[in-house]
């Protein structure tokens, strides 16, 4: 999960790095349309109303001292001017963010300009513009963007060829005209997925070439090259059921995990399964056997292959050896749990039969899931160390004391301020006598990178403290207290303060730390005492 997350906000980081290269840069007109133009100004007074009263526009949020904004206005006014004269039901309209704050924000726009098609006045779910930024190209990639969504071919032929020609899944729609769902369902989906509508004529053809009997179908998704597995859309539809059974069915029986697909399969809610390849030839050998199993658990699981070549540390992630592949695992994103099949026993990887019986235990709760944890401490380690050391087979039983303040420092092996902080930490607990069963507070570490523990707060970097507070509201999600985020300066006393402030106890570790440093120097007085003692006895024994 770690994994992917970082690399989402890798993804994010990127864009907005090109966002930004794009502001600045080269500056020729003005940023803003020709006021004479057909360009619309769109401010919060008219913004909602001129979208909902006409079906295509394309909207250009700018500002007006970014250089690749002054060099799109003029181009920008030319091409509002000719579709105005040929395609007047195409608009070209303009917000300045610098003026309109509020409408760039709420739709989150990032960079200058960036160029939105809104069609039927759902600015929300507005598709970006992916076309030239010159006139000529601008009203070009405009009037194909107004061209129906919907296909129709006029001959058999012409259907056939467009059936055989996608690479990607597609939907049909038979028995009747392409209707208003249908074509508002294609708009919103049409830079994705290819529509067509058929023709009554053609539907005995269309019956034979996908084996099916479809006189009571309406509509279908149909995945290339597995044109006979075409599958039948159930019920009455409205736009957005049919857009979400459109997304689940068009996901690929047996896809592969890759950049571009993997953030629809991280938010799906279904689980997923992984099988992990070295090589082209092993992900080919179950690539038929795979499709057949994602078609039968279709909307109960996602199944997808990965290179581990590549993504070898997600493999790592959900606990499996990436170099033992194939290998075959389960994670259920929503609770964290990973399931795989046991690479000792199968070390040149499992087979259809055993994934096949792997997934049906999975859906009857037989299988336990993996659980990566350092070793408990011995009772040795306990007495000596007054940190106490969650590893992930205790981390439950430890933070559900809600008797006690717990104050935890999760930490990596690898990482230099968590190696800085070590020694505090260690004085922190001892203070507390944070090992002793007395102790209102408990003083904890655990090493996050060999532990597969639930959080109750999204960790960013190392070390993270988090203090649960006792009898502390609890988290739905982990079923663990809320936890009081340490962000002071990682030094003796300010750590000792917020227990003090923010634990529910508010044990005063001044107090005992007094106390320690007392009983500390009378030990040393008797010590040197004792010391005193012996050197007389030693002095005396010498003398004999
Ligand atoms: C847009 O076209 C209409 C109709 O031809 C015309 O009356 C109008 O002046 C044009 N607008 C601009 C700004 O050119
Ligand atoms: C995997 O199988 C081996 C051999 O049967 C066994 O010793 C080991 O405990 C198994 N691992 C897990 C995690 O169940």
């Amino acid at each position: 999960m770690q994994f992917w997350k970082y690399s989402t906000s890798v993804l994010a980081t990127l864009l907005a790095v090109v966002s930004v290269s794009q502001a600045g840069g080269p500056t020729d007109g003005e940023a803003a349309a020709d006021p004479n133009s057909a360009v619309v100004k769109l401010t919060s007074e008219n913004f909602a109303s001129f979208l909902e009263e006409n079906p295509l526009v394309l909207t250009e949020f700018f500002a007006p001292w970014c250089g690749y904004c002054k060099i799109l206005g003029p181009e920008f006014s030319k091409a509002a001017d000719t579709l105005n004269e040929s395609h007047p039901n195409i608009k070209l309209a303009q917000v300045d963010c610098t003026a309109d704050e509020a409408i760039c924000m709420e739709h989150e726009i990032k960079g200058y300009p960036t160029l939105k098609i809104v069609r039927d006045g759902d600015s929300k779910k507005a598709e970006d513009y992916q076309g030239p930024r010159e006139h000529q190209g601008i009203v070009d990639y405009m009037i194909k963007q107004s061209l129906p969504a919907v296909q129709a071919p006029t001959s058999w032929e012409d259907l056939e060829k467009v059936i055989d020609e996608q690479t990607k899944p597609f939907v049909l729609q038979v028995n009747s005209a392409a209707d208003e769902i249908f074509k508002k369902v294609a708009n919103l989906k049409r830079k994705d997925f290819s529509f067509i509508n058929v023709d009554k004529e053609f539907l005995k053809s269309l019956g034979t070439k996908l084996g099916q009997d479809l006189k009571k179908a309406q509509f279908l998704v149909v995945h290339p090259k597995q044109l006979t597995d075409a599958v039948l859309f159930d019920g009455k539809a409205d736009v957005e059921k049919l857009s979400e059974w459109i997304d689940i069915e068009t996901i690929p029986y047996f896809g592969d995990m890759d950049r571009d697909t993997y953030m629809s399969y991280m938010t799906s809610p279904l689980p997923i399964a992984y099988y992990f390849y070295k090589t082209p030839e092993q992900r080919e050998a179950v690539a038929e056997a795979m499709g057949k199993l994602g078609r039968k658990y279709r909307s109960k699981l996602n199944i997808v292959g990965l290179d581990a070549n590549l993504f070898g540390r997600h493999a790592e992630a959900i606990n499996m050896n990436p170099e033992i592949v194939p290998l075959f695992a389960i994670q259920h994103i929503a609770d964290n749990k990973k399931y795989g099949v046991n690479q000792t026993e199968h070390p040149d990887g499992p087979s259809v039969e055993v994934i096949e019986q792997f997934i049906e235990d999975y859906f009857n709760d037989k299988l336990t899931p993996i659980i990566k944890s350092e070793p408990l401490p011995t009772a040795e380690e306990i007495a000596a160390n007054p940190v106490v050391k969650l590893v992930a087979h205790n981390y439950k039983d430890i933070l559900d004391n809600l008797e006690k303040d717990i104050f935890v420092k999760y930490y990596a092996p690898w990482c230099g301020h968590c190696k800085k902080l070590a020694p505090v930490w260690e004085e922190l607990a001892e203070v507390f006598g944070s090992n002793k069963g007395a102790s209102g507070v408990i003083i904890a570490d655990i090493d996050h990178t060999s532990n597969d523990v639930d959080v109750p707060y999204e960790i960013q970097g190392y070390p993270t403290l988090l203090l649960f507070p006792a009898n502390g509201e609890l988290d739905e999600r982990t079923g663990l207290r809320k936890p009081i985020v340490f962000e002071g300066a990682r030094d003796l006393s300010t750590l000792i303060d917020f227990v003090k402030e923010k634990g529910s106890l508010n044990v005063d570790g001044n107090e005992l730390k007094a106390k320690l440093e007392e009983e500390k120097e009378s030990a040393v007085v008797e010590e040197e005492k004792e010391a005193e003692k012996e050197a007389e006895a030693k002095v005396e024994h010498d003398e004999l």
